[in-house]
């Protein structure tokens, strides 16, 4: 026979094992909160993932945009080391695409043209003779619709957003995805993309976070050291355009396949460095034989001792060097963000795919789903 003080030690043990639960599974819940309006009126999320590593990372609906994300030093000391602004203001008139998602076209194409079927499609000119990071109106300045779809091992914020038929000029309604997923116990932060169309369409979606991986942006990015595992690059004209040629980085100023200090020679006599004002490129990353996720890039600093790296299933990866941040823009608490105190690393399709056939296709058809996942891991070291 069971005792009935038996019973009452069974029913008190449950009660504390479903607080403790509970009180756990609270704890992994994504921390809402407002960010603001838009001008038009439009209200925006703030959303805080954390784990129990250190790791924090603050995402806005608006543009889907990572607005900071705190990683321990090698003393354990969290830094920022993105980026941004404090207000939502700072985010409309951003022209830099601070921690953005960008899209439906990543990066530039020519003269704002495509054709795809015979059909041509004329996009806005925001850059130049080009169309830049999906037009004067892409991604990045639309309002996404957040959900906490947070899993006992990580905290994971979808956020969604359907683009129109016409937007911007690209043919077909675009359903699209921005998933960021931070474990609970491992040092990441996921970013998976996917999305469907209902007519043909192109896509190329990234995220263009500013790193500067010391945690203050009031020094520059030049002594952070970068390895890109890549042997070719897609060299440029003096609009940013690829040309078509993949070019050997060997013996030339784009090789980083052993860890280079990216100052080193930013300022060499190269024709290509002058075009970018820099470093602005795309880099073909080397297959490892399989289509999976993949190390593309590894980036070391040394005051601070923290490493990034960059995970992709994408083919290429934009290097930027922040050359045209001047010291104009005002971002967080205050502080003028000049000539390099930052630098993107932009996992991506080949810029100017739609008008380069050799290049891998960014074609999305019906009925298919686009998907593209990047992985930013932190760690330090001595
Ligand atoms: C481009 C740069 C551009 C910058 C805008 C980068 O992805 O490659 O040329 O100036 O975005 O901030």
């Amino acid at each position: 026979m069971i005792r009935p003080s038996t019973i009452l030690l069974a029913f008190v043990m449950s009660l504390i094992l479903s607080t403790c639960f509970n009180a756990k599974s609270a704890e992994r819940k994504i921390e809402v909160s407002s960010f603001g309006k838009t001008k038009e009126g439009e209200a925006v999320s703030r959303y805080l993932l954390s784990n129990e590593k250190g790791v924090e990372a603050v995402v806005i609906s608006y543009g889907a945009t990572l607005v900071s994300l705190k990683v321990p030093d090698r003393n354990d000391k969290a830094g920022d080391i993105v980026l941004g602004y404090d207000s939502l203001d700072g985010y409309e008139q951003d022209k830099s695409y601070f921690g953005a998602t960008i899209g439906r076209y990543s990066n530039r194409i020519a003269g704002g043209q495509f054709t795809l079927h015979e059909t041509v499609f004329q996009l806005p000119k925001n850059d130049g003779p080009n169309c830049l990071h999906g037009g004067s109106r892409g991604f990045n300045k639309r309002v996404w619709v957040g959900v906490d779809r947070s899993r006992p091992d990580a905290q994971v914020l979808e956020l969604t957003y359907l683009s129109q038929n016409g937007e911007e000029g690209f043919p077909g309604t675009l359903k699209v995805h921005v998933t960021y997923t931070l474990p609970l116990e491992t040092n990441e932060l996921g970013i998976e993309y996917s999305a469907t169309t209902n007519k043909g369409t192109v896509i190329n979606l990234t995220n263009h976070s500013y790193f500067n991986l010391s945690g203050t942006a009031s020094q520059e990015i030049l002594d952070h050291e970068l390895l890109l595992h890549a042997l070719k690059f897609t060299p440029v004209d003096s609009t940013l355009i690829p040309t078509g040629e993949l070019r050997t980085v060997r013996g030339n100023p784009f090789d980083f396949r052993k860890p280079t200090a990216i100052g080193a020679r930013i300022n060499q006599n190269n024709e290509q460095l002058k075009f970018g004002r820099g470093y602005d490129h795309n880099w073909d990353l080397e297959k490892t034989g399989t289509n999976g996720l993949q190390v593309a890039a590894e980036v070391f600093e040394p005051t601070s001792g923290r490493v990034l790296e960059v995970l992709t299933t994408e083919p290429g990866i934009q290097f930027y060097s922040g050359n045209f941040l001047d010291g104009t823009v005002r971002g967080k608490g205050g502080q003028l963000y000049d000539h390099r105190t930052g630098f993107c690393l932009e996992t991506q399709h080949y810029p100017d795919s739609p008008n380069h056939p050799k290049f891998p296709s960014t074609e999305l058809k019906p009925g298919r789903t686009y998907r593209s996942t990047t992985v930013l891991r932190f760690s330090s070291r001595k």
